[in-house]
């Protein structure tokens, strides 16, 4: 971003990246959102941490499924998601996560599961030398 803003000067409005619970990338979502830049999730969804057993106690304590837990939690904390699904259930349940809330408890419960695991495939010489983590 700081290589971006030097070459180009012009700030990006939105920075898509990945982030899900087992890569949260703290310090990257606080550079993005003290310059008022809207942090975007993609890859939502990898490693089948929707089974761990955080998610299923946090699900079954709010009466959701470990998805909507996983969504909310990017929404609470101002990262907006785009899920894809081609099943109807599943699109309306992704979208079904303005009416809960998640506990500070229950945030930290899921900041925790961080274990900085990329999926996506970025090629290690432009993440590696450049990314903030
Ligand atoms: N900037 C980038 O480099 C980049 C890279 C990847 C993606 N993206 C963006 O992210 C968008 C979506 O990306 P994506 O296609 O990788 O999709 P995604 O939303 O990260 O994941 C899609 C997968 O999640 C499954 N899924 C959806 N809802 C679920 C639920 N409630 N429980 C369990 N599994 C669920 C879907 O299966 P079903 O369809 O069977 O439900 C599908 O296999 C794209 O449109 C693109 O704009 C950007």
């Amino acid at each position: 971003m700081e290589i971006l803003k030097e070459q180009c000067g012009i700030i990006p409005a939105v920075n898509q990246i990945e982030f899900h619970p087992l890569f949260n990338c703290p310090e990257l979502v606080a550079y993005c959102h003290a310059r008022n830049i809207a942090v975007q999730a993609m890859r939502l969804w990898p490693g089948g941490y929707l089974r761990e057993e955080t998610f299923v106690q946090i699900a079954r304590r709010k009466g959701r499924t470990p998805a909507q837990i996983g969504l909310l939690w990017s929404v609470q904390q101002g990262i907006s998601v785009i899920p894809k699904s081609v099943q109807k259930e599943r699109i309306f349940s992704n979208a079904r996560i303005f009416d809960f809330s998640l506990s500070t408890d229950e945030m930290k419960a899921i900041d925790a599961l961080n274990r900085v695991q990329r999926t996506a495939n970025i090629p290690q010489d432009l993440w590696g030398q450049y990314a903030l983590q």
